[in-house]
């Protein structure tokens, strides 16, 4: 199994050396999994979310054998957020990851910035509304949607490592 992702603004490519280095697997860009590696390789796609769908993904399963799925999004994990990328990328009984990666509003274009900033406006509202109340955490989220940091840590892969541990112990 290799590693392939996509990555617009490097947080996937992140995670995806990051992984890579810890497992000692292989990392392949998507275009370079195009050109080096043969069709039908088993692969762990992760790729970037955008408007729910993960970037990339229906190439990389057309062309490759995917063994799991992950998507990255600067939105924090929780259950829905699995479920919903499910339904939306069509990834049935596959093993699927979430990952929260991070928020670089300088590195995407004026209309992809405008787009977060439209999702992401009511939440802002709020926690500016809020003012001198908001917790220590608030203001973390606050400071984030506004000027974008990073969520990327070895810690968050651990599900997918464990994943990756038991495929392992299963081939013994
Ligand atoms: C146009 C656009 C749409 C996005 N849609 C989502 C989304 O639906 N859910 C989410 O959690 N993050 C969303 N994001 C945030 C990115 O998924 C996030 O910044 C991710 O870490 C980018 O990965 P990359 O650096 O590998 O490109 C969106 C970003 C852009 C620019």
């Amino acid at each position: 199994m290799v590693i392939v992702y996509r990555s617009d603004t490097g947080y996937t490519r992140e995670y995806a050396y990051l992984l890579g280095k810890a497992e000692k697997l292989r990392v392949y860009s998507l275009e370079e999994a195009k050109n080096q590696l043969e069709p039908g390789e088993e692969i762990l796609y992760l790729g970037p979310l955008m408007g729910g769908s993960i970037v990339g993904w229906k190439e990389a399963r057309k062309r490759f054998a995917p063994a799991g799925v992950c998507g990255v999004g600067m939105s924090a994990p929780a259950p829905q957020v699995a479920e919903n990328l499910a339904q939306r990328n069509e990834t049935g009984e596959l093993p699927l990851f979430y990952l929260q990666g991070g928020w670089a509003p300088d590195r995407v274009g004026w209309l992809k910035r405008h787009m977060v900033q439209m999702v992401t406006r009511s939440i802002r509202r709020q926690l500016e509304e809020k003012g001198e109340s908001r917790t220590p955490e608030e203001q973390v989220q606050l400071e984030f949607l506004i000027r974008g940091g990073s969520f990327v840590s070895l810690e968050n892969l651990r599900p997918i490592r464990d994943w990756l541990a038991g495929r392992g112990a299963a081939a013994d």
